[in-house]
């Protein structure tokens, strides 16, 4: 009964699979979350395969209802919620596109998913994570989100401006400062991830992080304790510039 509960959105394959996986070695019960239920039971039955108590969730993080239904079913099982991973995203961006060439759509999509999707998913999921005694939100964003680093031509990201998704980031680092002053004095905190570049569907095959690396920073965040950072932008335990 003691057990913590993590729900991580996206948890069906990279980055977020290998979080739920080092999640539940840690013995936290790990919801893996996954807009097709499928795909999620699929990952359920490899990571009960190690040992670890991981069970499927369907959840769309564009889809409100998904997400109600999600938080229904959780608040139902469990009466609370430990961590909340958000980590669902895409990168849509045409990469032979100019800044100013992408088009409106595409911008739409990425906000809709990568932002909208992750304020919904912890506007629905708060109250829930209020009930523990140390609710933990980890965002995961990305040192593309680094208005400070895509602003310095002698910076690593300068020269990849795969502008909505990286805008995507902007919002979603500045937000996590937004609502981790609603939260200090409370039992809740909320912290933004860069995992670094990580080989998976979306960091592709030039990534240089294998996805074992890559979770890390992930899991850290959503295990710190209560002298632990809130509203903190990290990667493998050291601030980035915003
Ligand atoms: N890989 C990197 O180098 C890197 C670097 C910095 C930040 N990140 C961030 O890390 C997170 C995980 O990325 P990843 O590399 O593991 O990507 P990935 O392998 O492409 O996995 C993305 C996950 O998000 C899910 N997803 C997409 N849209 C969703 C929606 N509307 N509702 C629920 N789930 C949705 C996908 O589900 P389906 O399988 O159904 O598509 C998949 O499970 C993302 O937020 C990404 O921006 C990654």
């Amino acid at each position: 009964m003691n057990r913590k509960i993590a729900l991580i959105t996206g948890a069906n394959k990279g980055i977020g699979l290998e979080m739920a996986r080092q999640l539940g070695q840690e013995n936290i019960t790990v919801l893996v979350g996954a807009r097709d239920l499928a795909k999620g039971k699929e990952a359920v039955k490899t990571l009960r395969g190690e040992g670890i108590d991981a069970r499927p969730i369907e959840i769309d993080v564009t889809k409100g209802e998904s997400i109600r239904k999600a938080a229904k079913d959780v608040e139902r099982e469990f009466g609370r919620l430990d961590i909340l991973i958000n980590n669902a995203g895409v990168l849509l961006d045409d990469q032979k596109r100019k800044v100013s060439e992408q088009p409106l759509e595409t911008w739409r999509r990425t906000f809709d998913t990568n932002f909208f999707g992750l304020i919904e998913t912890t506007q629905t999921f708060l109250p829930l994570l209020k009930k523990s005694d140390a609710g933990r939100i980890v965002n995961l964003s990305s040192i593309l989100g680094s208005i400070t680093l895509h602003s310095d031509p002698g910076s690593p990201i300068y020269d990849f401006k795969a502008a909505s998704y990286n805008v995507s980031k902007s919002a979603v680092n500045a937000y996590t400062v937004q609502l981790a002053y609603e939260l200090k004095g409370t039992n809740v905190k909320v912290n933004a991830a860069h995992p670094g570049w990580v080989k998976t569907d979306l960091g592709g095959e030039g990534a240089q992080m294998e996805v074992t690396d890559g979770a890390k920073t992930g899991v850290a965040l959503a295990t710190i304790g209560e002298d632990g950072p809130n509203g903190a932008y990290i990667h493998e335990g050291k601030p980035l510039p915003w």
